[in-house]
């Protein structure tokens, strides 16, 4: 910063007031306006410097202006930015291949693309739902139910329509109902819950039609960053299976390393289960809008036929060619294993600050939240922005942390050293 109690904010502040005047307010004013970055770095126009500890929420990955990622796109734009699905890329194929190879899945299983983690979310949905619609008992057969997705309390999984209908927070939710039918709420971490959920099956006139899924987050990160227990996933695995029903597991945020894994669910201490789909997005391309599914073996696979789903932007070679630099670099500098070490740094580091605001830390990997002892995020969120450190309040007493996955150790020593200076006598928020 210029100044860390006085921060210059003129050209800020006036772009702030343009911003308003132009955009529909749905984010609410921006913290800043931003001019460019580097490395885990960022500057604001005025010229204040942040180190950032959010990445875009989970998003770039390789931090800002990589070489190798503004190569790849400038190389790939150069060459092709986009064609319709009529055609296939290089790049996009490439790309499909290796995350099947990442993700360990086995022979017959499939990518589709799609431009974002709700999209992403939207074809695990819409493939649920007509696996749904095949299952024996199931709708549309004359006297026979819908089949259900049952989605967790506290999940979040976008906010168009059908993610929004397996989102659980009922103030975002709530304003837009009716949402789409039969999907329906289950305690998070609570397998009584979960298996009272799939006996409710066929109980004749009370009951209710099959289960087709279960979509959830391995660690709910919209909700604080909070982890489910191994033994509740695999329990729930091995309810979807006794079912015949998919498990859906939503990595948009915790996929492509952001755990220390390549995704959360190879991770033992979150489960170390097999999904059927795995949506991804946020981290995959470092910055480039883009996501999708994988689904695992040929049956899921088979699922979506030819004109079930499709958008125009589906595996645009850019984001393709994003996606292939940010996985070669993560592969290359074993990004892996320093998410895995920053993220003991940090977590270790952030309980010695003494800090008596800090009740406890949590997460895996650089996917991770302070627990403040008193509803002050916002507070403490802006505090840290004014010196110089970009965080963000993911719950009215939690500040969630998830650095670019290149963070080095004097950068999380770095922003250690702001977060223990947070005055423990901020005001709530
Ligand atoms: C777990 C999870 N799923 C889905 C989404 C929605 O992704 P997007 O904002 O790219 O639509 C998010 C976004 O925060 C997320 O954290």
């Amino acid at each position: 910063m210029n100044d860390a109690t006085t921060p210059q904010r003129q050209r800020s502040d006036e772009w702030t007031d343009a911003y308003t005047r132009v955009h529909m307010n749905v984010f609410g004013t921006p913290l800043r306006v931003l001019d460019h970055g580097k490395g885990c770095h960022v500057w604001d126009v005025d010229g204040n410097q942040y180190l950032d500890f959010l990445a875009g929420i989970a998003v770039n990955a390789l931090g800002y202006a990589h070489p190798d990622w503004v190569k790849a796109v400038g190389e790939q734009a150069a060459k092709v930015a986009h064609t319709s699905n009529y055609f296939a890329t290089v790049p996009q194929i490439e790309l499909a291949q290796r995350l099947i190879a990442l993700a360990g899945a086995p022979e017959g299983s499939r990518v589709y693309f799609a431009n974002s983690g709700a999209e992403a979310n939207e074809a695990a949905l819409k493939l649920a739902k007509k696996y749904g619609g095949s299952l024996p008992d199931a709708w549309p057969h004359m006297g026979d139910k819908p089949a259900r997705i049952l989605a967790l309390t506290h999940g979040f999984h976008g906010r168009t329509m059908g993610a929004l209908s397996a989102t659980w927070k009922p103030a975002i939710r709530k304003p837009f109902e009716p949402l789409v039918p039969n999907i329906e709420f289950v305690a998070a971490g609570d397998a009584g819950a979960m298996r009272d959920a799939f006996a409710q099956t066929g109980l004749g006139h009370y009951g209710k039609g099959p289960v087709a899924a279960v979509i959830m987050e391995l660690v709910q990160g919209e909700a604080g960053v909070v982890p489910l227990k191994a033994d509740y996933v695999r329990e729930v695995r091995e309810l979807c299976t006794q079912h015949d029903a998919l498990l859906i597991i939503d990595e948009v945020q915790t996929g492509v390393g952001r755990t220390g894994e390549w995704f959360a669910f190879q991770r033992e201490d979150l489960g170390g289960v097999a999904p059927d789909v795995v949506s991804f997005a946020k981290g995959v391309a470092s910055g480039f809008p883009m996501g999708g599914i994988i689904t695992f073996g040929p049956k899921t696979s088979s699922i979506l036929d030819p004109g079930s789903h499709g958008s125009t932007f589906a595996g645009n070679p850019l984001g393709a060619a994003a996606a292939l630099a940010t996985l070669n670099v993560i592969e290359r500098d074993s990004l892996l294993a320093n998410v895995e070490e920053r993220g003991k740094q940090l977590r270790e580091g952030i309980m010695a600050t003494g800090n008596p605001l800090f009740a406890s830390v949590r997460g895996s990997g650089l996917l991770n939240a302070v627990v403040l002892n008193r509803p002050c995020a916002h507070e403490a969120m802006r505090w840290c922005l004014d010196h110089g450190l970009i965080v963000n309040a993911a719950a009215p007493s939690v500040l969630r942390l998830a650095p670019p996955l290149i963070v080095t150790a004097d950068q999380v020593d770095e922003a250690l050293a702001i977060l223990a200076r947070i005055p423990a006598d901020l005001d709530n928020d």
